[in-house]
Order: C-alpha cells, then sequence, then structure tokens
C-alpha cells in the first residue's frame, strides 16, 4: 500500500510545480520591470479604511483598558500615518492635507498624549472624544459629513487582547 501513496504525492508535487515554471517562464525578466513596486495608488478613503479607521478604534481599547503602554504605541502608530497620508496625497480637492491635518489633529494628539503619560482614565476619555470630534470635523469641511466617526461601543477586533498582559 506504500507505494501508491508515494506515487500519488509525487503526482501532487509534479502539479504543484507546474503553474510555478509556467508562471516563470512567461514573464521573463526585464531589468526596468524587475525592481519595480506593485503601481498601486490607494484613495483617501482607503487610507482612512486602512490605516486610520482601526488604529482609531484600537487606541480607544488601550486607553478604556489601561493598557498605557500600548495605547503609547498606537497613538504614536495612528499619528504617524496621517503624516504617511499627507505624502502619499499631499491635497485633497485642491486643498494642503498636511495642513488640515495637523490643525485639527494636533491639539487633540497632544492631550491623547498627555493623558497616556499621566494614565488618567478620565483625561483619556476626553482627549478621545476631542479626537473623534476632529475627525469629523475634517469630514465635515471636506464635503463627507456623511462619514460620521464616534466612540466605538464593542470589540470589533475580537482576536486581540487589549487588557494588559501583564500588570504594569
Ligand atoms: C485631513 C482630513 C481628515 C481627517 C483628519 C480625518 N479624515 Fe477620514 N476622511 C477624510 C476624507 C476626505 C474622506 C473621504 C475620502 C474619499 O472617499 O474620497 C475620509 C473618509 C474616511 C473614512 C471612509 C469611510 C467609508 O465608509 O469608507 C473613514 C472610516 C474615516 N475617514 C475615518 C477617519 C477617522 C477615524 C479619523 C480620525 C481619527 C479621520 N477619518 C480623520 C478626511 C479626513
Amino acid at each position: 500500500m506504500r507505494r501508491p501513496i508515494r506515487t500519488f504525492a509525487v503526482a501532487i508535487f509534479s502539479a504543484m510545480c507546474v503553474p510555478t515554471i509556467a508562471l516563470t517562464e512567461s514573464a521573463p525578466p526585464d531589468a526596468s520591470s524587475a525592481s519595480a513596486q506593485p503601481d498601486y495608488h490607494p484613495s483617501m478613503g482607503d487610507l482612512m479604511t486602512m490605516a486610520i479607521q482601526p488604529r482609531h478604534i484600537k487606541l480607544y481599547y488601550a486607553g478604556d483598558r489601561q493598557n498605557w503602554s500600548y495605547a503609547r504605541y498606537e497613538l504614536g502608530e495612528l499619528r504617524n500615518a496621517f503624516v504617511r497620508i499627507t505624502r502619499t496625497i499631499p491635497q485633497y480637492h485642491a486643498l494642503d492635507t498636511a495642513n488640515i491635518t495637523s490643525a485639527v489633529t494636533d491639539a487633540p494628539f497632544d492631550a491623547l498624549a498627555g493623558a497616556i503619560e499621566a494614565r488618567d482614565p478620565k483625561q483619556f476619555t476626553v482627549a478621545y472624544a476631542r479626537l473623534t470630534q476632529a475627525c469629523n470635523a475634517c469630514h465635515q469641511s471636506l464635503n463627507h459629513a456623511d462619514v460620521v466617526i464616534k466612540v466605538p461601543a464593542a470589540d470589533e477586533f475580537p482576536d486581540q487582547q487589549f487588557r494588559p498582559a501583564k500588570p504594569h
């Protein structure tokens, strides 16, 4: 009985190899495109959905669970994500993205940083609400008032723990 199994395994292995070989052959190396990155241009809506929204939510859970070291990390992630967006989309409908972002988010980000350093849940809640208002202020001023952000209610990342892993 061993032999047929081995034959079967070899057949599967060969079948797996064929498409790989075919792909390699149909895409001859080309000096100009070999090192080029895929040409993907995410929109503002893509970047908001991918880079901003999940971090805004996670930051809330971090503060809510008083997981201050993770909150500090996630605040940095969120701030840097906005910086990268201003580089990817420097102008939105002829407006300077960096200027608008900094005008609405600098103060709430600083307030959040202060709350996290002070490890103060009440201060965090107030600062988080201010950040959420800043999200909506930008949406309203850029004609996207229908994108309404709120303080999250329920856990939306069921595979991630937001409580501190160990007391600190
Ligand atoms: C610099 C201004 C600006 C700031 C600040 C901003 N947004 Fe946005 N956001 C936009 C714009 C503009 C759109 C619409 C993009 C489009 O579809 O072209 C958008 C769209 C979105 C969307 C997409 C909605 C959907 O249903 O697809 C989400 C989610 C979002 N923003 C979340 C946030 C959150 C959360 C914050 C705050 C932490 C925030 N945004 C702060 C400008 C901003």
